[in-house]
């Protein structure tokens, strides 16, 4: 049986989960977290499904043996190609939740009889989960998605904020797949650490969506429906990376100002 004071477990490729993580841990600051940063397979977006499922399960069981009550798959690539595959491991040991759901549920209620653009890696695009899980609530949405597969190694590796990286994001942006648009998904967890640039091009006509803050939604609602919301002093967040990365460090400890426990993982060697 779950228990209120198990951590909540949060996973992606590497530092775009933080920003899940962040909302969650914002929203709901007395839970325990423990992150997992794969960083010696990213980026995930350009890898083979089977690989992805390979990981994401590996590292579902990680979060399992480390008693999560929740696991939070913070990845649109992951969420759209192994969601089935972590579920058969995760069973009913722990709540197991996807980002792309709550964006889905965002929309439909948002969004109806309008042209919505989607941004996403090369996996998310291909597997068209977007729009598989979109039709089944409504079709009165046109989704026009477009793959940005350079968008996520630039961020994890640190260049979001330079003049290279403000040309890619230009160049993408101005595909004509997205033109017209009255909203646009960021379907990857690593997009909004460029929400701001994302924002500025196309100013404020266009509705800039990620899915960190409905996520932390989502989780809370479910836990307090459980009855499993911790209580009690601030929670303790733990990090883990599968290989060093100095940048993932230095986001962590941007994004979660207080005291935190960063900590290499070696769980492929
Ligand atoms: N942040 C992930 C996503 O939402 C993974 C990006 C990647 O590693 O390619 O898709």
């Amino acid at each position: 049986m779950l228990k209120s004071n198990q951590p909540i477990g949060i996973f992606d490729s590497g530092i775009g989960g933080l920003t899940v993580a962040e909302a969650i841990h914002k929203l709901l600051p007395q839970e325990n977290i423990i992150y997992f940063g794969d960083t010696a397979h990213t980026p995930w977006g350009n890898q083979s499904a089977t690989a992805i499922q390979y990981y994401a399960s590996r590292i579902s069981q990680t979060l399992l043996d480390h008693n999560c009550k929740t696991i939070v798959i913070a990845c649109n690539t992951a969420s759209a190609t192994a969601f089935d595959a972590v579920q058969r491991i995760v069973k009913d040991h722990s709540i197991l939740f996807n980002v792309i759901d709550p964006v889905i549920e965002y929309l439909v209620s948002t969004h109806r009889g309008k042209n919505v653009g989607l941004i996403g890696t090369k996996q998310t695009i291909k597997s068209q989960a977007y729009l598989s899980r979109l039709t089944k609530h409504t079709d009165d949405i046109n989704l026009q998605a477009l793959a940005t597969p350079l968008l996520a190694p630039l961020i994890e590796e640190g260049f979001s904020n330079t003049t290279s990286a403000n040309e890619i994001i230009d160049h993408y942006l101005s595909n004509s797949a997205l033109q017209n648009i009255a909203a646009l998904i960021l379907g990857c967890t690593h997009y909004p650490l460029i929400k701001q640039q994302v924002a500025n091009f196309f100013g404020a006509k266009v509705d800039v969506i990620d899915s960190a803050e409905l996520m932390a939604q989502v989780v809370e609602k479910e836990l307090k429906n459980r009855d499993l919301l911790n209580i009690g002093n601030q929670g303790q967040c733990t990090f883990y990376v599968s290989h060093d990365s100095e940048f993932f460090n230095l986001t962590a400890k941007q994004l979660f100002p207080g005291d935190i426990k960063l900590q290499t993982y070696p769980l492929w060697e």
